[in-house]
């Protein structure tokens, strides 16, 4: 790949005045649109990732024997940049995505760049692609950090060599239902994650391992699948792209950080905003026995946002919630969270990140 842009400085990329993208910006789905530049960062094993550069959006080169081709070495991050009505750009927490990379990259025998150089990339990467940053109130841009084993290696091993990578779309609505709510049908046969298996952790096998009953669903016409642990068969796990909220009454309860679940960034977020908001919220064990008599569910993700759900079906039993609407609760979450990620108030979270 021919390296390009690497003499532009952050400030040179903020103060530039640059013309949108001519794109529709009002049908922006979840589908991948390539951008103008990706950030490439390399380190051999036993060594300090150095030397991070921008350049040109195209493919990579890799050797048919680097590790995450063949042993799943590799995690991946998300995360989203708003622009703000007075056009300027706010990331959400990105230091929480380069703290989980690096628990992740310690799961998969991986080194992972340091916080600052995860999130000066970051920076780096969105200033370059500000065009593609829809307008306000239309979309976000997608922030896709990569980390990869991309040395060659033919017995099983940490690869030789890493590369960190990241790249951006914008983006609209994850669920083609859009802001409504999505129809979840729940898994009793296949899991995503195991006990001591890397659940917890953001690598891209994990995503690989839901696609046959994701598949299976939407054939069926439901949004997506909610999976239950492996050993019981009984509590709740998290859905294919997102974790699960159970609202009942006053009380939000959601599965607690068990090695099985992804230790969502939203999710953590939702957890305080509901609280702020005078909710008591439980991580525990979530028994599929109460999604009966729930009020509402909702799902949260970097990806989702807060989704409502609109009905689960189980074993051939199908509970609707709000009559197939979305509930009071999963709005007003919404409505704080996405408001505060908007710049549209006061951020006393301390959560933003401006540009
Ligand atoms: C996200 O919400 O950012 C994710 O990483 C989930 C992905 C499957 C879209």
């Amino acid at each position: 790949i021919t390296p390009v842009f690497c003499n532009a400085t952050l400030s040179d990329a903020r103060s530039e005045t640059v013309e949108l993208a001519n794109i529709d910006w009002d049908n922006l789905g979840f589908a991948f649109l390539p951008t103008d530049y990706m950030y490439n960062m390399k380190c051999s094993q036993g060594e300090g990732f150095s030397n991070g550069e921008l350049q040109r959006f195209g493919n990579i080169e890799l050797s048919p024997s680097a590790g995450v081709l063949n042993y799943g070495q590799g995690l991946f991050e998300g995360l989203k940049a708003y622009r703000k009505e007075d056009g300027n750009i706010l990331l959400f927490r990105p230091e929480e995505n380069a703290l989980r990379m690096r628990l992740g990259a310690e799961r998969m025998c991986m080194p992972s760049p340091t916080v600052e150089q995860f999130v000066d990339a970051v920076k780096a990467t969105v200033l370059a692609n500000k065009r593609w940053i829809p307008p306000a109130g239309k979309g976000s841009l997608y922030i896709r950090p990569l980390l990869m084993g991309s040395g060659a290696v033919l017995g099983l091993a940490p690869a030789p060599e890493y590369t960190f990578l990241i790249y951006v779309s914008p983006v609209g609505n994850y669920f083609k239902e859009g802001v409504a709510p999505i129809h979840l049908i729940i898994e009793h046969d296949l899991h995503r994650a195991t006990p001591g298996g890397t659940g917890g952790v953001k690598t891209i096998g994990n995503y690989a391992a839901v696609l046959k009953a994701q598949s299976a669903a939407k054939e069926q016409g439901y949004s997506d699948v909610l999976y239950l642990d492996c050993v019981h068969k009984k509590y709740l796990e998290e859905v294919s792209s997102c974790n699960i909220f159970v609202v009942k009454g006053k009380v939000i309860s959601t599965p607690e950080i068990k090695g099985t679940i992804l230790p969502g960034i939203t999710r953590k977020s939702i957890i305080d905003v509901a609280r702020s908001q005078g909710f008591q919220v439980e991580e525990r064990l979530v028994t599929v026995d109460e999604l009966l008599d729930a009020d509402e569910v909702f799902c949260t993700g970097t990806a989702v946002v807060v989704s409502p759900v609109g009905s689960i079906t189980y074993r051939g039993e199908r509970v609707l919630y709000n009559k197939g609407g979305v509930g009071a609760v999963s709005q007003q979450l919404y409505s704080v969270l996405t408001r505060l990620q908007m710049g549209l108030v006061k951020d006393n979270m301390n959560w933003t990140v401006e540009l």
